[in-house]
């Protein structure tokens, strides 16, 4: 192959991956926890979407399993997840080269590309469960209040949060995720080169404090979402994104909030 032709392949595979983004790590009441990547987030090696509704990826990513740390917050605490976008060259689908500049969340990322509008939303389990079952509470969900929640999340530098549920001591896995919509006119089972694209990430946290809410039934991922599930297949250039409502459950009740701004800059 001649170099121009090398160069032109990189590009376009380059901007086939420049869309994606992973979680970097995550902030208590605005204090920077480091860099969470396979420490407390059970990070995924790339920053691409999952998109099988049916995959087992559906619960932490793909490279679900415990990382050394767990990040101790208490009841009330705000608890910030912090995005970022890094670029990698994939050659094909288990041949990815290093990344072409290194990992990168300063004030200079542009977290996820603009073209991937949709909700965002947190669920929790016990970190016991391993994501297996039904246990995922969502306490935390924002689609669109006159722009969407990722619009919001790019604004932020790739930062929202939730406050602490009132939960029991404990080790739990808080699971981030972001449901990109820039493909979701198709359903991926009937055309895997579209659909939606869930970005999901799962932080260990462990609960310091004796919060004293029961955790109700939770759902399962896999099987929350479903192609039937609201949410999932919708047409953002042609349906009013006011009428989106998120895929999953509800908010739990006795979930206490959240919110999509920025809490900081890392030294980098
Ligand atoms: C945790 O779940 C993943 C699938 O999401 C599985 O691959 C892994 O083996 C499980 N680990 C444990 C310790 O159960
Ligand atoms: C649970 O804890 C909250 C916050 O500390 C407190 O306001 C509430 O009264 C407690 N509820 C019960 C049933 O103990």
């Amino acid at each position: 192959m001649k170099p121009s032709v090398i160069v032109v392949a990189l590009v376009s595979l380059v901007a086939s991956a420049v869309a994606h983004t992973t979680v970097w790590g995550v902030w208590v009441n605005g204090v920077d926890q480091g860099d969470g990547r396979n420490v407390y987030v059970r990070s995924p090696p790339n920053n691409n979407p999952v998109k099988d509704l049916t995959s087992d990826a559906m619960a932490c990513n793909v490279n679900n399993r415990p990382v050394p740390k767990s990040v101790p917050v208490q009841v009330g605490d705000e608890l910030t997840f912090e995005w970022y976008h890094n670029t990698y060259v994939c050659l094909a689908r288990h041949l990815c080269l290093s990344d072409l500049r290194p990992p990168d969340h300063s004030r200079d990322d542009d977290i996820i590309a603009s073209s991937h509008h949709g909700p965002i939303e947190v669920y929790v389990a016990p970190a016991a469960s391993n994501g297996s079952g039904d246990v995922w509470i969502k306490i935390f969900e924002d689609a669109y209040t006159s722009s969407w929640a990722v619009d919001r999340l790019i604004a932020a530098h790739g930062q929202h949060s939730v406050i602490v549920p009132n939960l029991p001591a404990g080790d739990y896995l808080f699971r981030a995720e972001i449901v990109a919509l820039h493909e979701a006119d198709s359903l991926y089972s009937q055309n895997p080169i579209r659909g939606a694209q869930l970005y999901i990430s799962c932080a260990q946290i462990t609960v310091t404090s004796q919060g004293n809410e029961t955790l109700p039934a939770g759902v399962a991922f896999p099987g929350a979402y479903t192609d039937a599930t609201p949410g999932i297949q919708f047409n953002i250039y042609e349906t009013p994104a006011t009428e989106y409502v998120p895929p999953g459950p509800d908010v739990w009740a006795d979930a206490v909030g959240g919110s999509i701004i920025e809490v900081g800059i890392a030294d980098v």
